[in-house]
């Protein structure tokens, strides 16, 4: 399994997922090469970016599967057909199952909105918006069985600014993650990402 071969997973805007092809178009994805997007709402706006950069999709909805593990094993048939290594979570709303986490345990990463452990779940930033909090950011994380609760690959924090509102807020997380994600994707498709126990070590 080459960790250079990437399937994006997302459900909705697909913004992060731009940012990952406009980062390979860069050169900064360094060996990593993003051959599929996975999606399960095949009307989001993500699946006609993937069609626009020309980037194979797999849409499927869940409710059309007897049970979330029956979707799952179309994915990671198709997943294995196409040798995919890394697997890059980008706004995909849904907790995974065994099914796709046991072949590809240690090769899943998410980001997420917030600096984990804290406003993990739905609605990152307005529920650090809602608490009052200064500081907040974003994590890129391994992927396990809970919501968000892997070990941290990285993060940046961001302040919060008097006024701030959740779509003024979110506005500079999404810069952050824009360049974030790709630095930990192309470490990851370079082999520098290691994992110890809850440690995760990134190679420089
Ligand atoms: C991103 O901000 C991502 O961090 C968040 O969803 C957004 C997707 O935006 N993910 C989570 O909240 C995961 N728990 P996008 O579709 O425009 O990339």
């Amino acid at each position: 399994m080459s960790s250079s071969r990437i399937a994006v997973f997302a459900s909705g805007q697909g913004s992060n997922f731009a940012a990952l092809i406009e980062a390979q178009r860069a050169g900064l994805l360094g060996e990593g090469s993003i051959e599929l997007l996975v999606s399960d709402r095949p009307e989001a706006p993500v699946a006609q970016r993937a069609e626009a950069a020309g980037v194979p999709a797999l849409l499927l909805r869940p409710k059309d599967f007897a049970s979330r593990e029956l979707y799952e094993a179309e994915i990671v048939a198709e997943l294995q057909r196409r040798d995919i290594g890394l697997i890059v979570l980008a706004g995909y709303m849904r907790l995974i199952t065994p099914v796709l986490l046991e072949p590809f345990a240690g090769r899943i990463i998410n980001i997420h909105p917030s600096l984990l452990p804290a406003f993990a779940g739905k609605d990152a930033i307005g529920q650090a918006i809602g608490y009052g909090v200064k500081l907040t950011g974003v994590t890129v994380h391994f992927v396990d069985g809970g919501m968000d609760t892997g070990p941290v690959i990285a993060q940046r924090s961001v302040a919060v600014e008097a006024g701030d509102t959740a779509e003024s807020l979110a506005q500079r997380i999404h810069g952050i993650e824009y360049a974030l994600y790709p630095e930990v994707v192309r470490a990851f498709a370079a082999g520098k990402v290691e994992l110890q126990g809850r440690q995760v070590i990134v190679r420089e």
